[in-house]
Formats: structure tokens, C-alpha cells, sequence
């Protein structure tokens, strides 16, 4: 396994180019199991979590072609309806080909995800909405077994106590897009990746209304053809950059971006006095004066992102003064939290709540990756930390940043990688 050093204290300039955004492009490549036709998707960025979906497209009976940022997604054999425990325990998102096989082949087998270090990561609304489809599920021996004689338009709440469910509503959209009559959604995810789901479906001849929304409507339909997609940029790794250009008081521009993707934390970063010039899909990001500390909840879209949470605690960590983190969606996502400590960070966890009072400086030291946002909130304090910062367990990293580390090196940072 490999380890990122990187010797903080360099202040970041110039521009970087954001990659395609990794959930968005997961339930799309699931999308493409709705029909036999061939389907081309360009903005495919190059991660870990890709490729394991690519695999699980491999497996279903899908060809998959993969190369400089396109993915083309045909028929190889017939559809197999088991997605095994071996692919999919190794990323919990595979469990949105659950919806599409139901919907396709109207039988499903699919392993259940398991929890993961930021939670337990339940099912219960996607099983819940598929039920409402006039599905019968079980759960047998560590999968969930899907079959349905046919699938029934139905109206179907799906939130729950942390509020709407990004998958969920993924899985319920893709199913009720090839189910007879109307599905009407309610408290569904408004994320712009559940919205750019629902583009590429209307693509391939879905008719759904209402997607960005709480209420979705989906008008089932006979068959879906193949389509072509690009995939939308991805707003976490752009927030992941303007704070990588805040913390080392650099003056970053990130190309391919929709500010509008970044609302919430756009309002929350002026309000701790950061100047931000945005264009339709540019941002520029500098540091004028000194940062004030902010209290921050994580919330559904458009609320603050919970996969910006670890990476603004980072910022708030040599922020001076108090900043309350408050974790709404994930309760225990807190691991950064002992490893931005060892890095002379002051936060104290107290259940969902993470009290941050700023520094003056972190030092840098050997940190463990737990997993994806954790370790990019370590590479962001190495950043700003004095001397050297070893992360290791990078491989949490590399399933959701492209190129990380080289967009970094092209930015000023000084980062490379050695074994374990
Ligand atoms: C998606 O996960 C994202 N992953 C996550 O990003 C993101 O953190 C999450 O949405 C919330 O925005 C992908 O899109 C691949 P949820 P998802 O269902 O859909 C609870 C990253 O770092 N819940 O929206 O699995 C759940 O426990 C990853 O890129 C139920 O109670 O998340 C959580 O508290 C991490 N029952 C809340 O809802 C269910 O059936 C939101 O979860 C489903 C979820």
C-alpha cells in the first residue's frame, strides 16, 4: 500500500480542472442496465469506485469499454440479476443496480451493503420504495432477493429520520421508470447528481418530471434505449480545492464547476469573510484578510454537504476562535477528528456535535486514512501543516479524487507518494 508525504507551508496558485462527479456517475453507469442498447458516458472520472461499478457492470453481463474519460457500456450476454457480496462489499454504492435490475429483468439479487466506517448505512427506504412498486422483497442470507410479476406506478414517501436518501431515491426512480403508470416521489433527494440521473433516463426515453425537487414523477414507460450522457463536474472535489486554496492562503481558480452546486457552502465561506469570483462554471478563491469561525450542520441538499464536512473542519482547525460542526446525516462521521488532533488540532467530539477552537498552526505527523472525506480533510491540514505529513491508507483517497496529487503538484503543492 502506498502513503502521500507531503511537506505543508506552500501557498497554492493557479487553476485546477474538476473532474466528473463520482456520484453522479455511479447511478448512471447503473442506469445503463435498463436497456440492451449500447450507452456513452464522457466525463467518466478514472477512480476506484468507477472502476468497481464498471466491474459490477462486468459481472451483470454488460462489455465496458473505459478510456480517457469515456465509458461505453453495451450488451455482452444476458443480464445476470445477482450482483455478488464480493463486488459490492467493497463499495456500498453498487447497491443502486438493485432499482434497474428489478426494473429491467424484474427479478433482483443483490447483495446488502453493510455499514461502513461513517455509519451504519441502513436500506430501509430503498426496500420500502421497491415494495411500493409492487415488488416482493426478502432478505436471505445477506442479500436482498427483488422479484415482481410486474411493477406498479404507486405515490411513496421516502424520508427518513436523517431526512431524503440519495440512493434510495436513485433505486425507486430507476425501478418505477419501466413500471406501469405513475410513481410519484415524495421527500426525494434534490442533490444535482440525483438530477443528472434523471437527465441521462429522460435520455434514454424516461419520462420523469419534478427531478431536483422533493416530488418526483415518473411515468412508466415500455422500454428505455440506449443514450449519451456527460457527467456533471463534481462540487465536493471543486470544495475540496477552495478550501486546499483557503488553508494555504494561496489564490486558486477551479474550472468546471457550477457555483450554484455550492450554494451552501459558498453562503457559509462568506460569511467567515472569504472573497469568491464565480462565473457560470468557473470560481476563484483567495484568501482576503483573516478568516472568522463559523458554526456549521450538515443537511440534505441544498443544505450544507456532509462530504464537506470533514475537509471545512480542517479550515475551521486554524480558524482562531470557536466553530461548531454539527453532523446531521451521519452522526459518527467524525474519524478525521483524532487524526487532525495529532496534528495539534483542538476538537472535542461530543456525540454529533465537533467543537473546533482554532490554532495558530498544526505540525505535521503520521495520520491514518479512514476513509474518502476523512483523508482528504489529512491531505488539506497537511497542506497548511508545518514540516512533514505521512497519510497513510491512501487508497480510501483514490476512490473518490482523480489525479489528486498530480492537480496538487500542478498547484505548487509538495506531495509525492512512498510505499508503506
Ligand atoms: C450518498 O450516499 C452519497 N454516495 C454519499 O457520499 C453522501 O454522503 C450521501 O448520499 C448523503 O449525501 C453516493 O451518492 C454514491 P443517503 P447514500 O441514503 O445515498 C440514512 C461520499 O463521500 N438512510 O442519502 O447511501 C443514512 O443512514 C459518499 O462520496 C436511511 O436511514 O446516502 C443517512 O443517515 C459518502 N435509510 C441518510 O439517510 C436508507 O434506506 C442519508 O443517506 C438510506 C439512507
Amino acid at each position: 500500500m502506498d502513503k502521500l508525504i507531503i511537506e505543508g507551508g506552500v501557498r497554492l496558485k493557479g487553476e485546477v480542472t474538476i473532474s466528473g462527479a463520482k456520484n453522479a456517475v455511479l447511478p448512471i453507469l447503473a442506469a445503463t442496465l435498463l436497456t440492451d442498447d449500447a450507452c456513452i458516458i464522457k466525463g467518466v472520472p478514472d477512480l476506484r469506485d468507477t472502476n468497481t461499478m464498471l466491474k459490477i457492470l462486468k459481472s451483470l453481463g454488460k462489455n465496458v469499454e473505459f478510456d480517457n474519460g469515456v465509458a461505453i457500456i453495451s450488451q455482452a450476454k444476458n443480464t445476470s440479476h445477482i450482483a455478488d457480496y464480493k463486488l459490492v462489499s467493497t463499495m456500498r454504492a453498487s447497491f443502486c443496480v438493485l432499482g434497474p435490475l428489478l426494473g429491467k429483468l424484474k427479478k433482483a439479487k443483490v447483495s446488502l451493503p453493510g455499514g461502513c466506517i461513517i455509519g451504519v448505512r441502513p436500506v430501509d427506504l430503498h426496500i420500502k420504495g421497491l415494495r411500493a412498486l409492487n415488488a416482493e422483497i426478502n432478505i436471505e442470507s445477506g442479500y436482498v432477493v427483488a422479484t415482481a410479476s410486474k411493477l406498479k406506478g404507486a405515490e411513496v414517501y421516502l424520508g427518513g429520520v436523517y431526512g431524503s436518501s440519495v440512493l434510495a431515491t436513485d433505486n425507486v426512480m430507476m425501478a418505477a421508470c419501466l413500471a406501469q403508470g405513475k410513481t410519484i416521489i415524495e421527500s426525494a433527494a434534490c442533490e444535482p447528481e440525483v438530477f443528472d440521473l434523471a437527465e441521462f433516463l429522460i435520455k434514454m426515453g424516461a419520462k420523469i418530471k419534478g427531478h431536483g425537487t422533493p416530488t418526483i414523477e415518473i411515468e412508466g414507460v415500455k422500454q428505455l434505449h440506449g443514450a449519451q450522457h456527460k457527467i456533471i463536474p463534481d462540487r465536493i472535489e471543486a470544495g475540496t480545492f477552495i478550501l486546499a486554496s483557503l488553508l494555504t492562503g494561496g489564490d486558486i481558480t477551479i474550472k468546471n464547476i457550477f457555483p450554484r452546486h455550492l450554494g451552501a457552502m459558498i453562503d457559509k465561506l462568506q460569511e467567515a469573510g472569504v472573497d469568491i469570483k464565480s462565473t457560470d462554471n468557473t470560481m476563484r478563491v483567495a484568501l482576503k484578510g483573516k478568516l472568522k469561525p463559523v458554526n456549521i450542520s450538515t443537511l440534505p441538499y441544498p443544505g450544507f454537504p456532509t462530504d464537506m464536512q470533514a475537509q471545512i473542519m480542517s479550515l475551521m482547525a486554524i480558524t482562531p476562535g470557536i466553530s461548531v460542526i454539527t453532523e446531521k446525516i451521519y452522526p459518527d462521521r467524525f474519524m478525521h477528528v483524532a487524526e487532525l488532533n495529532r496534528m495539534g488540532a483542538h476538537i472535542q467530539r461530543e456525540g454529533p456535535y465537533a467543537i473546533v477552537s482554532g490554532v495558530k498552526e498544526l505540525s505535521g505527523a503520521p495520520v491514518m486514512a479512514s476513509d474518502l472525506r476523512a483523508s482528504a480533510s489529512l491531505v488539506l491540514a497537511g497542506l497548511v501543516a508545518g514540516g512533514k505529513t505521512s497519510i497513510s491508507r491512501i487508497y480510501h483517497l483514490e476512490r473518490g479524487y482523480e489525479f489528486m496529487e498530480d492537480k496538487l503538484r500542478v498547484l505548487g503543492a509538495k506531495i509525492w507518494r512512498e510505499k508503506e
